[in-house]
Formats: structure tokens, sequence, C-alpha cells
């Protein structure tokens, strides 16, 4: 979409600028995901096996790991998010994968459904912040909250205006809920496997969709194979969403995070032709994508996470 190309293709900083905090970096080892919910029957057809027998969880407040918390901790929302998503995604090697796995992904998707800002003890950003400048005041930053080997959780907070821009999450399920504000998803496939998938440097894919996504839409989910590249750009304002990823980016592991920008078709013979890499100004959803370094205008920022306790 036209809206994608502008903001990948966006200005950057001047030469003053400083290098930057790589996304996967922002969230320890990990970094941030998503996929639309009409996908959610594929992705779990995808990685469910059989579906009999493996433990499922409906969390009510059990202690986590055996470790005593405050009730109110034990009980919070996010602790049974926590808490589903270990035994959704067990570790490497095992996540998404088993018996019943289709079953605790619905499980999780409606514990993130009913997520909001206020049950994390997050107030919406206004939009009159602070402008974006380095190194103290980033585009995005974001909350770790908990990770194991099986998954990560945080929360990205997106100024007015700012985008992560088009990365991928190699191997990885992920799964989005918008907190405040609106955010604007598109999601892409890579199709390097098939025939004339890849040219030199460039790599085709298929822009699978662009959607706004706010805090009364349901979760988005990403899987390796779907949707599993995406950009995220706040719309009208500041915005955030909780974010859990599975497994947690590991480069060692074979997952870092790679960044994307569109690219001219390598057939393309004239200016016409090569335009944005056919997205939108063709009405062809198929389109090529080159590896880019991280964008001068993105980096990420930490900050406290402020809300219940977590033990994952
Ligand atoms: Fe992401």
């Amino acid at each position: 979409m036209s809206s994608v190309t502008q903001t990948i293709t966006g200005t950057r900083h001047g030469p003053d600028y400083k290098p930057h905090k790589p996304l996967r970096q922002c969230i320890g080892s990990a970094a941030a995901g998503e996929t639309c919910g009409r996908y959610l029957h594929e992705w779990v057809a995808e990685r469910a096996g059989a579906d009999e027998g493996e433990e499922r969880a409906v969390s009510t407040g059990e202690s986590a790991g055996g470790r005593e918390m405050p009730r109110d901790d034990m009980t919070s929302l996010i602790q049974k998010i926590a808490r589903q998503a270990g035994l959704t995604f067990r570790g490497p090697g095992s996540s998404g994968d088993g018996k019943g796995f289709a079953e605790n992904v619905t499980q999780l998707r409606k514990l993130v459904s009913e997520i909001r800002a206020e049950d994390l003890k997050i107030r919406p950003r206004k939009s009159a912040q602070a402008p974006i400048s380095v190194p103290h005041n980033p585009p995005v930053t974001y909350m770790h909250i908990c990770e194991t080997d099986g998954f990560s959780m945080g929360v990205f907070l997106l100024k007015g205006g700012s985008s992560i821009p088009l990365h991928d999450h190699p191997g990885m399920h992920g799964m989005l809920k918008v907190l405040y504000g609106k955010v604007r998803i598109s999601g892409f496939d890579k199709m390097e496997a098939q025939p004339g998938g890849s040219h030199g440097a460039l790599v085709r894919a298929v822009l699978r969709s662009t959607a706004d996504y706010s805090d009364s839409s349901p979760p988005c989910l990403l899987s390796p194979l779907r949707d599993n590249l995406h950009q995220i750009s706040a719309v009208d304002g500041p915005a955030a969403f909780l974010d859990i990823l599975a497994p947690p980016y590991d480069p060692d592991d074979g997952r870092d995070c790679h960044y994307y920008k569109l690219a001219p078709s390598p057939s393309a013979s004239s200016p016409e032709q090569s335009g944005d890499g056919g997205a939108e100004a063709s009405g062809v959803r198929e389109v090529w994508l080159l590896e880019i370094p991280q964008p001068d205008d993105f980096w990420c920022g930490g900050e406290p996470y402020p809300g219940p306790k977590v033990s994952a």
C-alpha cells in the first residue's frame, strides 16, 4: 500500500544521528509480533498437530513456578496471560508443537483479547508529546514484562506519527493486542521457497493485509509462515500494544531481526514499472523486498513496566 511505501522510505535524521538499539534489543532478547484474526484458523491448523491430552490451562490465579505472589498479582489478567503463554509455547523446539496447541492458542487469544491499558497501569499518552530526539526521546519505547525460553512479553509504545519499520520474526509466532490508540499493520509473507522467489538481494513477498487496530480490535497473530513480516504505524496519535513472541528473538539460534523496504521489481524496465515494488500501484499484491540496515529514523528505548508483577 502507498502508506507503507511512504513510511518505509521516509526521511532520515541528519548526520549527527547516533546508532540506536535494534528492535530485538528493545525487548531483552526479543521483539514484536502479530497477525490478523482472520488467519487464526490457518495459523492454528499449521501448528496444531494432534490435539489430545496435552495440558491445557484456563488459569485462575494459581501460583506460578511455586513462588508466592500477592493475591492481586496471582489473579491479575496479565499473570494469567503469562501462564497461558507458557503452556502454549513451552520453549525452543516445542513452541507450537504438540497436543492441545490449538486449544491453548484459542485460550491465550481469549485472555489477550480482554487485556486493557488499565490492567497494566498504563495511562494512554497524550498527543502533544515532547518531540523525538536523540537519545532521550525515542519514537518507540518498550516495557519488558517477562521472558522465558518459550516466549517474551512486553508493551511497545509508539509516539504519534512513528512506525516500527518492516521487519521479520524468523521461525516465530506472535500475538499483538492494542492497548490504546490506533495502529496500522501491514503483514507480508516471504515467497523464498517458490520458484523465482528471490533475485540476488531481493526477496519476493506477498502483502497479505493492511488494517487498522484499536483497543476494541481482536489480537493479531503471526506465524513462521503467515504474516511473519510486518510494519506497525501509529495512526492519529500515540498508541501502545501488548506483544507476545514465541520463541523470543535469539540471534544465536537463528532468530535475528531483519529490516526490509519495498524495492522495485528486478524486471522493471522503466520508472513507471519500478514505482513502489508493485504492491498497490499495479493492483498486484506481490512485492519485492530488500533487506536493509535498521532505518536511521527508528530506534527503541526502554521504560519501566508499571503493571502487576508477573511470574513466568
Ligand atoms: Fe514485529
